[in-house]
């Protein structure tokens, strides 16, 4: 029996292991995406809210989608359950508390402000919720965080600036500006002025890019949006010029295998470009994008990836080391957290 359940697992248990026990930072995780069937059922009654799924297995058996926009109607009809500022405290709390289990010391958390100020959802409810969450996430589990305020393609840039007026006042709590949604016909440059005028408030800057969308979006959200980070970038690995660009300039990438083989963004895992940027000096890390939906939280990803590419001891510390090195923290902090994965 152990025989036979060693053949079927082609990943060396010490690596398995060590992805569980290393210390590590989550940089892609859009906080809605981490809102399981379970809570978005007692969310709605709590709220009163009329779901159109009746159970929590009803929600689980619609997460059927193949592709980007597919799930992303899936993924705004859940967040209509969002609603007060405390439904954003817990939601935080739920995902920080499963950070704390999978050694996960730092994350840098996306929040899509739109998708709650569209149904009415006033912008301080949503940030307010969201930042006493992590405040306490620091306090109970000593987890530290970012914040990154996404303003979603397929609205107009109009809706955009909109957004940034509102964050303003609460510039303390907001690190970074990105950019998601439906990639494909929504390019970056539909956003210069926006992240321009984000960029001079102090905000860092990260896009997605490359997720479904070509290569010529990761370009243009480095060359038109002076972005601090790649978030995907999937569309980069067949063309070994820019991946020499990418490795020299130091630019990360935040990938999220999982949710590449849900979206079909790669038919399978061992298709999955982590390795090529890897070996390439590119500076790559895993994350979960949105778990709940995806089917995998941060080690699932790790994990994942590891046995379809076959990564040992030497890959997985050097992602975890990416992770750091990829925060929007600073360079003592940064050291510090280095230390603690030796
Ligand atoms: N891509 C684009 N937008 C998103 C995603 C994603 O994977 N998740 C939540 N918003
Ligand atoms: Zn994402």
């Amino acid at each position: 029996m152990v025989y036979l359940l060693s053949i079927i697992s082609h990943m060396d248990n010490s690596v398995e292991k060590l992805i569980k026990k290393i210390p590590k930072a989550e940089l892609h995780l859009h906080i809605e995406g981490t809102l399981e069937s379970e809570m978005m059922l007692s969310l709605a009654k709590r709220n009163n809210f009329e779901l159109k799924y009746r159970d929590a297995e009803e929600a689980k058996r619609a997460y059927n989608f193949s592709n980007l926009q597919e799930f992303l109607d899936i993924y705004y009809e859940g967040a209509g359950v969002l609603l007060q500022e405390e439904d954003f405290y817990d939601l935080m709390i739920a995902y920080l508390s499963r950070a704390k289990d999978e050694n996960i010391i730092h994350t840098e958390i996306f929040f899509d402000p739109q998708t709650h100020t569209s149904r009415g959802v006033k912008f301080s409810t949503v940030i307010t919720g969201i930042r006493n969450g992590l405040v306490e996430g620091e306090r109970r589990w000593g987890i530290s965080s970012k914040l990154i305020m996404s303003y979603l393609r397929h609205l107009d840039e109009k809706d955009a600036f909109k957004t940034l007026e509102e964050a303003l006042k609460y510039k303390g709590w907001i690190t970074a500006v990105g950019l998601d949604s439906s990639e494909v016909g929504h390019p970056p440059s539909k956003f210069r002025g926006v992240f321009e005028r984000s960029a001079r408030e102090g905000f860092l800057t990260v896009a997605h890019a490359g997720e479904e969308g070509p290569l010529e979006y990761v370009k243009e959200a480095i060359e038109v949006l002076g972005i601090a980070r790649i978030d995907h970038g999937n569309a980069s690995h067949r063309d070994r010029e820019f991946l020499k660009k990418l490795s020299e300039m130091k630019m990360p990438l935040t990938l999220c295998p999982l949710s590449n083989l849900k979206l079909g963004v790669v038919k399978n895992l061992r298709e999955h470009p982590l390795k090529i940027f890897l070996d390439a000096g590119v500076m790559a890390t895993v994350n979960s994008d949105d778990p709940a939906y995806f089917g995998g939280y941060l080690n699932d990803n790790y994990i994942a990836v590891a046995e379809s590419l076959s990564l040992n001891e030497s890959h997985i510390k050097k992602l975890a080391v990416n992770s750091i090195e990829a925060s929007f923290l600073s360079k003592a902090e940064k050291n510090a957290l280095l230390e603690r994965i030796g």
